[in-house]
């Protein structure tokens, strides 16, 4: 068994996880002080967004230098420290590697777009205007309905940039570019990172000659994605990580929504190990929507030996108990739902407590993208910064204190302890890690499955209806866990899931 099939992954977004320079913005120092906090929760893998250099117009996601560490959170010495610790304490950690564009502010772009004849001018995504001065083609940017074109004056010609025009596309069709990519893979995997998050690989091939026929946003964009070179710079990416021992994994966020299209990503186990499966954060709260998604995700990736991945909450997308309405039970059976089907779930830091989005008043909106709610502040305790040594750089959750870890953790019936009854539950249970998965059924607002391994079988059952009764379920077995605690098997209260050992 691979080590990422078994791990729990657990995103951290750096600057909203602990500060340690009391500049209101989290930093290495800060992962670093609370590693016993995530090994005690149960965690195993942690992924960071970005830590390089950068203006943070997009917060990390545009990259000024891909082999250093921002200052704002740290050094290379710290990072070091912090990989020592971890590896120390059996926490592996991945980084956030974002090849399909840079900062305006990296030097490779300032190169690029000083001259046509620049030796770096291919590195990025130039073309003449076509005929009125209009751009290449019709693709619209991430976030608002304005061009993926942006018109540079002094060299008069186009460039491309799927997100901000202050982060322009790299060109992966240019092999100097890919090499030097993979150079900056190295550079970490030398220092011991054990793998990557790779931002919107899906992007890197790209057709420019293909207008967009139904005028989509840039992510799902037809066109520009599912390009065929893509897998041929993933089968080049893979090989970079195979120079190494230990596995190095790749993570790959594939935005295209239809498991059927992800799967393809996985190669022939020769492409991406791991990408995200999205279509979770767009499922409603129903069993039968459930059911189809997980039929529809294990129909994709059994036959071609790709394992799946779980999501419920990312930086990108509302929180999953803001999106369940703040519903602490439905809250619980989700969290079940994301720690018990089979493949490798990734928990967003703050999940563990149940957070809410934050409201965010107008005055205080930071990120284009309009953000900001799901990357509020962990609050830590229960003082009146939440155990920031300075007021963060957005605000915190409404009652914080009460989602705080020190509430939590001294309430054995919080969200904080369940995730951690779940985690063990997990970790100790070859079946709900490895278990092949059939017997799924929805019926009357009920879906159930069954995990399966050597012999052995359990039951998952949550309850996705939230009426006053209870629901009989006719299911004989030894309850392992159930998320309105004290239940018991064979009758299910209003948004419980149970898991059961037949
Ligand atoms: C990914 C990241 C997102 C970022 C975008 C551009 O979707 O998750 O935060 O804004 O890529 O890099
Ligand atoms: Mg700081």
């Amino acid at each position: 068994m691979t080590w990422w099939r078994d791990a729990v992954v657990y995103q951290i977004y750096p600057r909203s996880f602990r500060d340690s320079d009391c500049d209101g913005v989290g930093d290495l120092e800060g992962i670093r002080s609370e590693l016993d906090y995530l090994v005690w929760l149960g965690v195993d893998t942690l992924w960071l967004s970005p830590i390089y250099p950068s203006p943070m117009k997009d917060f990390g996601y545009d990259v000024a230098n891909y082999v250093d560490v921002e200052r704002l959170f740290g050094s290379l010495e710290q990072f070091d420290g912090l990989i020592r610790d971890a590896h120390a304490r059996g926490l592996r950690v991945l980084l956030d590697w974002v090849p399909n564009h840079t900062s305006s502010e990296h030097p490779w772009f300032s190169e690029s777009r000083s001259s046509r004849s620049n030796p770096r001018r291919d590195w990025y995504v130039w073309r003449d205007a076509r005929e009125a001065g209009s751009p290449p083609n019709n693709w619209v940017r991430a976030w608002s309905e304005g061009s993926a074109w942006t018109w540079d004056g002094a060299t008069g010609q186009y460039y491309l940039h799927c997100f901000l025009d202050s982060q322009p596309d790299l060109n992966w069709a240019n092999v100097d570019v890919r090499q030097t990519m993979h150079d900056t893979l190295r550079f970490w995997l030398d220092r011991g990172v054990d793998g990557f998050r790779m931002d919107v690989v899906h992007l890197l091939g790209k057709d420019l000659d293909a207008d967009d026929p139904d005028d989509l946003k840039a992510m799902s964009h037809v066109p520009l994605n599912d390009v065929p070179v893509t897998h041929e710079y993933l089968r080049e990416i893979r090989a970079v990580l195979e120079e190494y021992d230990n596995e190095r994994v790749s993570v790959g966020e594939v935005y295209l929504i239809d498991p059927n299209r992800v799967a393809a990503y996985y190669g022939r186990g020769d492409e991406l190990h791991l990408s995200f499966n999205f279509a979770s954060l767009y499922t409603p709260w129903n069993a039968e929507a459930w059911r189809d998604l997980i039929a529809t995700t294990e129909a994709a990736m059994n036959p071609v030996g790709a394992w799946p991945t779980w999501v419920m909450s990312n930086h990108d997308n509302v929180r999953v108990a803001t999106r369940l309405g703040a519903d602490d039970r439905r809250v619980r059976a989700a969290m079940t739902l994301l720690l018990t089907l089979r493949g490798t779930p990734f928990l967003y830091a703050g999940e563990e407590l149940g957070l809410r989005d934050a409201t965010v008043p107008p005055d205080r909106v930071v990120d284009p993208g309009g953000r900001d709610g799901c990357r509020s502040p962990l609050p830590w305790d229960v003082d009146a910064l939440h155990g920031w040594p300075a007021t963060p750089w957005l605000p915190f959750v409404d009652n914080a204190s009460q989602f705080s870890v020190e509430a939590q953790r001294d309430d054995p019936d919080s969200m904080l302890h369940f995730t951690k009854t779940l985690l063990d539950l997990r970790h100790r249970d070859d079946t709900l890690r490895h278990g092949d998965i059939d017997g799924l059924v929805a019926s009357d607002g009920v879906l159930r499955f069954i995990r399966h391994h050597a012999g052995r079988r359990v039951m998952v059952v949550v309850n996705f209806s939230d009426t006053d009764s209870a629901v009989a379920v006719a299911v004989e077995g030894r309850l392992l866990l159930s998320s309105a605690g004290g239940a018991r098997a064979g009758s299910l209260l209003p948004a419980e899931a149970q898991v059961i050992e037949l």
